[in-house]
């Protein structure tokens, strides 16, 4: 959403930005693009993201600086730069492109590879682990709670029955699996069966709900007074997090309704300035599908 995230940061001369989920740095290079001397600072979870990043922000060498880390460090990155507040931060949430396209790094049933699935190859579990792990009651627990999948106790008990024989190390062993499973798996509709528990294992392996949680908060208070807030979130889970967290940041008083007059004397910490959730043009979903399911949402601190 290379326009709304423009129109909502609106980018000044001579600002400091924060791009917390740096990417193929598309959004990033905009904003440098989009007023003179600007300063940037990016971050990914993902080594290779950096990589890409460093080629595509090359013409900007001077005024930007990446880190590998997750968004929720940002603090101590500023920190670090001796940087105060932000006059905006970009939060585009999720997997990118670039690793859903990648076999080798699990996110998708369309290619048979390791069960991978980490942003950040470099920690933590892999969905392999997990699914070869955990108990059958938190396996349906993660595939009900973050992939809405109905068939979520169905489809643990499978696994374990199955990893009992041969562990599932595949991506390609998992898809075929759930679509076993759930009724009518192998007629062809506008969705692969496995997808909800792919999405379900991703959210896990990547704290991601966690993340997006504690990472808006903190944002928050990185802000100057006047600072922006622009986040892009692509599922539901996502979204009813961030739209909840900038309610409460706009709440003003906070007294119990049933008090006369107000008492706690709240300020509110930021105006919402987006009520509704922005969707892509059509134009843009014709030309990038995954967009289609993009809900933009923006604070303003006060
Ligand atoms: C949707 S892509 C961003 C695309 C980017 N806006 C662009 O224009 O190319 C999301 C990126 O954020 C990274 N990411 C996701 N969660 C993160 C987190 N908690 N901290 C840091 N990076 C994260 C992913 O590794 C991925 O590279």
């Amino acid at each position: 959403m290379p326009d709304e995230v423009l129109e909502w940061l609106r980018p000044i001369a001579g600002g400091v930005y924060l791009d917390g989920t740096l990417g193929a740095a598309g959004h990033s290079r905009l904003i440098l693009e989009s007023a003179p001397d600007i300063r940037l600072i990016g971050l990914d979870r993902d080594p290779a993201a950096l990589e890409k990043a460093t080629d595509v922000l090359a013409d900007f060498k001077t005024q930007i600086s990446l880190h590998h880390c997750t968004f929720d460090q940002a603090a101590q990155v500023m920190a670090d730069l001796e940087i105060e507040a932000l006059d905006g931060m970009l939060l585009d949430l999720g997997v990118s492109s670039h690793q859903l396209d990648t076999p080798e790094r699990g996110f998708s049933f369309r290619y048979d590879a390791p069960l991978d699935m980490r942003m950040n190859p470099t920690v933590g579990e892999t969905a392999a682990d997990v699914v070869n792990q955990w108990e059958g009651k938190e396996l349906s627990r993660i595939f009900f709670q973050y992939g809405e999948e109905r068939y979520a106790r169905r489809i643990a008990k499978r696994i374990v029955e199955q990893r009992q024989q041969k562990p599932l190390t595949r991506t390609g062993d998992l898809a075929e699996l759930v679509r076993d499973v759930v009724p009518g798996g192998h007629r062809p509709s506008r969705i692969h069966p496995a997808t909800r528990v792919f999405q379900a294992l991703r959210i896990q392996i990547n704290q991601e709900l966690e993340q997006v949680e504690t990472g808006i908060s903190r944002a928050v208070d990185l802000l100057k007074p006047g600072g922006r807030l622009v986040v892009i979130s692509f599922h539901s889970l996502e979204d009813r997090i961030v739209k909840q967290a900038f309610k409460e940041f706009s709440k003003g008083c906070i007294c119990p309704p049933k008090l006369p007059v107000c008492q706690c004397n709240h300020q509110p910490k930021v105006k919402r300035l987006t009520r509704k959730g922005v969707r892509a043009t059509p134009a843009e979903i014709e030309v990038n599908v995954r967009s289609r399911s993009a809900i933009l949402r923006a604070i303003c601190r006060c």
